[in-house]
């Protein structure tokens, strides 16, 4: 049985009108970089309306936050994006979820492929030591419709100065002609894995060596699978090692 604990909301950050992150204290609540929380609001019956969010910090932190999308006619996201600081909430008292980092085998090179907000889980494994012991190389790509939609960009830059050659942000704008930046992506991750857009740009090649994590939209991660099966990757599964580990946020 899920237990909610009423926590409080300690900030609401809008990147825009549709793309938020939300702060929640939390007295008591251990998780791995890349699991998940349930949250919920009331409904109109008075019980609680959940959703998974993955936390965006690292482990230990002061806070909880997480990175939403309101999704337009969405039933708990609009809710979430109207809250206010000292507002309270419901948080499950248990972490869940298989995203993280001990579900991924070893090797070179670690491609973290996230659309919209299926950046979140990155971003807490990113803020721990762990990925930069187990891995040569870290390329973060994130596909947005919309420049404004690349949240967290001042924690990519201080990531890139401090890691230097092992980290690459690779942003790819699928909605706006210009690309967000010199590296010319821009367009949907498949056809830029497909083409060798992507393996260009982070001048790292996507092979046997590597570990794929995807997350986010299910039809990227279905196209993005079936784009890396052609060369030669596989869904990793605990009985039978590969390289491609997936967490869809919706169901396809
Ligand atoms: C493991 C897991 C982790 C998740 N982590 C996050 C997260 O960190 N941030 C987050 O915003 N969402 C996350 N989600 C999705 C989240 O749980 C909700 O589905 C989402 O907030 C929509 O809820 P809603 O009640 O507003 O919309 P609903 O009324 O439930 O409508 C659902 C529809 O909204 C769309 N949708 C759902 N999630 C998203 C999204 N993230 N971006 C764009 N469109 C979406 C899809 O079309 C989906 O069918 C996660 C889901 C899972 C399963
Ligand atoms: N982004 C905004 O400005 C905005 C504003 C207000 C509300 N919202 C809400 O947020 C939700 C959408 O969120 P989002 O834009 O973060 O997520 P999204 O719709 O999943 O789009 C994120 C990225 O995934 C790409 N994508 C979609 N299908 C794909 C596929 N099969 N293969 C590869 N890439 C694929 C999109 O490309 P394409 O562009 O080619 O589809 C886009 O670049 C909507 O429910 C909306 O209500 C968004």
């Amino acid at each position: 049985m899920p237990t909610w604990m009423p926590v409080q909301v300690v900030s609401v950050h809008h990147w825009h009108d549709g793309l938020f992150s939300l702060q929640l204290s939390h007295p008591d609540f251990h998780f791995k970089a890349g699991q998940f929380a349930r949250v919920a609001l009331p409904d109109s019956q008075g019980e609680p309306l959940p959703r998974a969010y993955s936390m965006v910090n690292a482990p230990g932190s002061q806070v909880l936050e997480f990175v939403i999308a309101k999704v337009a006619d969405g039933a708990l996201s609009p809710r979430l994006s109207a809250l206010r600081p000292g507002q309270e909430i419901l948080l499950n008292s248990h972490p869940s979820g298989f995203f993280s980092l001990d579900h991924v085998p070893e090797g070179d090179t670690l491609w973290m492929v996230a659309t919209g907000t299926g950046i979140g889980p990155y971003l807490s494994i990113l803020q721990q030591d762990d990925v930069w012991q187990r891995f040569k190389r870290v390329h973060l790509v994130h596909g947005v419709r919309y420049r404004k939609d690349l949240c967290y960009r001042e924690l990519m830059r201080a990531l890139g100065e401090a890691k230097g050659a092992q980290f690459s942000y690779l942003p790819v704008v699928s909605r706006e002609p210009e690309s967000p930046n010199e590296l010319g992506l821009h367009g949907r991750i498949p056809a830029l894995i497909e083409s060798g857009a992507l393996e260009a740009a982070a001048q790292s090649e996507f092979n046997l060596h590597s570990q794929v994590m995807l997350c986010g939209n299910p039809a990227m991660i279905k196209d993005a699978r079936s784009t890396l099966e052609s060369k030669g990757l596989r869904k990793h599964l605990r009985r039978s090692p590969g390289q491609i580990t997936m967490e869809q946020y919706w169901a396809d």
